[in-house]
């Protein structure tokens, strides 16, 4: 919502992985980043680490990547602005963003038309 300036829904989420566990007391932690803008859809990178309050140990326990929908009152998709990635990082990211929509749109075209 806050690269669209409007209010999204969540169309997507993809595969979740559990890479280690995350204990009872753990302060877990999630940093999300917007990895790719396409017309009105959005994909955020979401990545979960647990923080061992004592030790200050931390683990990356998960990761995820959620497609989200900038939507009018009516519920239609409307357009979102431009992503511009400005650094490496940021390259790297929307680029694999893009090969995971390119993905996308193939499976939900092959399940369209079984
Ligand atoms: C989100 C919603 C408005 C999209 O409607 P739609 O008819 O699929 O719209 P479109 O086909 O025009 O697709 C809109 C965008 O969503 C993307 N999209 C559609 N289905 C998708 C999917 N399964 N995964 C990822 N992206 C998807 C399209 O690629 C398109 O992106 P783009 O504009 O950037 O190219 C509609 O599916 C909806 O209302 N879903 C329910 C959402 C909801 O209730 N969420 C709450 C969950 S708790």
């Amino acid at each position: 919502m806050r690269h669209a300036r409007a209010t999204c829904v969540t169309v997507s989420i993809d595969r979740v992985d559990f890479r280690e566990p995350i204990h009872i007391g753990d302060l877990v932690i999630m940093k999300s980043v917007v990895n790719y803008a396409g017309r009105t859809s959005i994909e955020v990178g979401v990545r979960v680490e647990a923080e061992h309050l004592t030790t200050g140990e931390r683990r990356h326990t998960n990761s995820a990547y959620v497609t989200f929908v900038a939507v009018d009152r009516n519920g239609r998709p409307i357009e979102v602005p431009e992503l511009v990635p400005e650094s490496d990082d940021d390259r790297r990211r929307f680029a694999a963003a893009e090969a995971r929509r390119k993905r996308r749109v193939a499976e939900e075209t092959a399940g369209r038309h079984p």
